[in-house]
């Protein structure tokens, strides 16, 4: 008969989470980043066993939870989850990585997912749909302010040329400014998010739980972008792909109002000898390590 197993229950807002069971005993639930941890165990006062060690069954049944205790502990964890967003920054420069890491750690930690890049890129594909010169400062706070994060639409935005342009807009303080108080507001909404982008460690969210700064050479990131443009059937020259990488990093890290750069408190990962699954577990661990210590405090 198994011992230990693991199951999922749906909260009210019907997000998933991990209850996991010893000898038939519920001993520990991990929420999406909080990792809030109860059980027999830890009412007792014993520590909450490692729930790495505990042995997921191939035939998972759902789980018989005493109905009293359950609810009450329930109805705590899910308030300390819902009264602490937790805030994952991710920043770099084009081309790192960081977009599939953020959405990777998004999914295993259940969080919200804003790539901010697509804020700026919203503002840059109105003033192209409009005609509009890319330095119209005035047209394009009209477009920041327009932005709805609930629509940012990555098929239109992604092109190449909206990047670029984007580049350019995203200097301009007040287009900044618009965005960066709706960032805020995403971040902070429960349970929290993870967001990636150039300035989420030093400007958008300073005070955020985790920090990663994620980088790789020009070189690597020509080639990735290069079998990224081949992989679809596209063709494309190196040389120009590296210049191109190589102006649009001199913009995003040279511009006067938050340029690129790592915040003091962030975590460095070099990609450029890392696969992404690589760069997922080396997160993780930072992240698994700051959350252990925040669950002792
Ligand atoms: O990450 P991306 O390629 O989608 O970003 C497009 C441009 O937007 C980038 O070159 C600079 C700007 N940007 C920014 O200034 N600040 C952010 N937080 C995100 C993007």
């Amino acid at each position: 008969m198994p011992t230990d197993y693991w199951t999922e229950v749906e909260d009210d807002r019907s997000i998933s989470r991990e209850v996991h069971c010893r000898n038939g005993t519920v001993i520990g639930m991990v929420s999406w980043a909080t990792k809030v941890e109860w059980g027999t165990a830890w009412l007792e006062g014993a520590p909450v066993p490692d729930l790495d060690e505990i042995t997921v069954q191939p035939d998972m049944t759902a789980v018989e939870i005493e109905g009293s205790v359950f609810e009450e502990k329930w109805q705590e964890a899910k308030a300390a989850m819902l009264s602490s967003p937790f805030t994952i920054a991710i920043d770099g420069p084009a081309g790192a990585g960081k977009g599939t890491l953020a959405r990777r750690l998004a999914d295993h930690y259940r969080l919200n997912l804003l790539d901010t890049g697509l804020t700026y890129r919203a503002v840059a594909y109105a003033l192209i749909q409009h005609a509009l010169p890319l330095d119209n400062v005035s047209a394009a706070e009209t477009a920041a302010r327009q932005v709805d994060l609930a629509k940012l639409d990555r098929t239109v935005l992604s092109a190449h040329a909206v990047g670029e342009a984007a580049s350019k807009v995203a200097v301009f303080p007040t287009v900044r400014r618009i965005l960066v108080e709706k960032q805020r507001a995403f971040a902070t909404t429960p349970p929290g998010a993870v967001l990636d982008g150039r300035d989420i460690g030093t400007v958008v969210c300073p005070d955020a739980d985790i920090k990663l700064y994620v980088t790789a050479s020009a070189e690597v990131r020509a080639r990735r972008r290069l079998a990224e443009i081949e992989s679809i059937g596209g063709t494309a020259d190196f040389t120009e792909i590296l210049a191109d990488i190589v102006r649009r990093d001199e913009r995003d890290m040279g511009r006067a109002d938050s340029p690129l750069k790592p915040a003091a408190d962030a975590h460095l990962l070099d990609t450029s000898e890392m696969a992404i699954e690589a760069a997922f577990l080396a997160a993780r661990a930072v992240i698994d390590d700051v959350l252990a210590k925040r669950n002792k405090a």
